[in-house]
């Protein structure tokens, strides 16, 4: 399995995007990750389709947005538009997900859904064939910068499972408190697409700080 390290751009220093961004692209970063908060599905409140757009005009790799947003359709077309590789919902946020994730591919976009810590993976096991990403939340979303759930473990391993069990080909995503300290359990339990914010965009050296996390997945066998 490979190892995808996704830097959240929550944590990064907007007024400096651009470098910290190129800093993340030369580091090794798989992908780009982006945090849209509307201040309702979570209390926080971010950016939507202007930082997509000008993230993609600042690099070619995959985006991966993370809608933390009611109605999250309602973004669809725009975000699709502005330029994301990746549009991932919330169960919680999705009656119609099976509708909806069929849509973000329609729209060329691969379609992810993402569980909240209270959420059980039930609420995805009738639409895996219509996911090519599986979300974790690995904390309570909203705020970067937030302590690992250590129960997570567990949750992904079952997610693991519930995937190979199914036959889907789906990434496993992991977002929340990851860093050095909780990656390697995160990969045993079968997790490859990991997203990190302030374990990357708080250390002092970007780059050996992607290295570093991947280093310890390739060293884990
Ligand atoms: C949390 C966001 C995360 C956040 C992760 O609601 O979905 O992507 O940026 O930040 P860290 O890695 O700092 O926990
Ligand atoms: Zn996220």
């Amino acid at each position: 399995m490979k190892v995808r390290i996704a830097p959240s751009i929550l944590s990064a220093d907007f007024g400096r995007l651009a470098e910290e961004i190129a800093m993340c692209v030369s580091g090794g970063a798989d992908v780009i990750h982006l945090d849209v908060m509307d201040g309702r599905f979570v209390p926080n409140i971010t950016f939507g389709e202007k930082m997509i757009q000008t993230v993609r005009r600042l690099t070619s790799l995959p985006l991966d947005v993370h809608m933390m947003v009611d109605e999250p359709e309602r973004y669809f077309d725009s975000f699709a538009g502005a330029g994301a590789t990746g549009l991932t919902i919330h169960t919680e946020a999705s009656p119609h997900l099976q509708r909806q994730l069929g849509r973000i591919r329609e729209l060329g976009c691969l379609a992810g859904a993402a569980v909240n810590p209270a959420t059980s993976l039930a609420s995805v096991r009738e639409v895996t064939s219509d996911l090519d990403l599986l979300l974790v939340m690995t904390v309570n979303p909203g705020f970067g910068g937030q302590s690992f759930i250590p129960a997570s473990v567990d949750k992904v391993g079952r997610a693991r499972r519930l995937l190979d069990e199914l036959g889907s080909r789906a990434a496993l995503e992991v977002d929340g408190g990851v860093a050095r300290d909780t990656i390697e359990k995160l990969w045993r339990a079968g997790a490859d697409t990991f997203v990190a914010g302030n374990a990357i965009f708080a250390a002092g050296d970007l780059r050996a700080e992607i290295a570093a996390l991947r280093q310890i997945c390739l060293e884990t066998v």
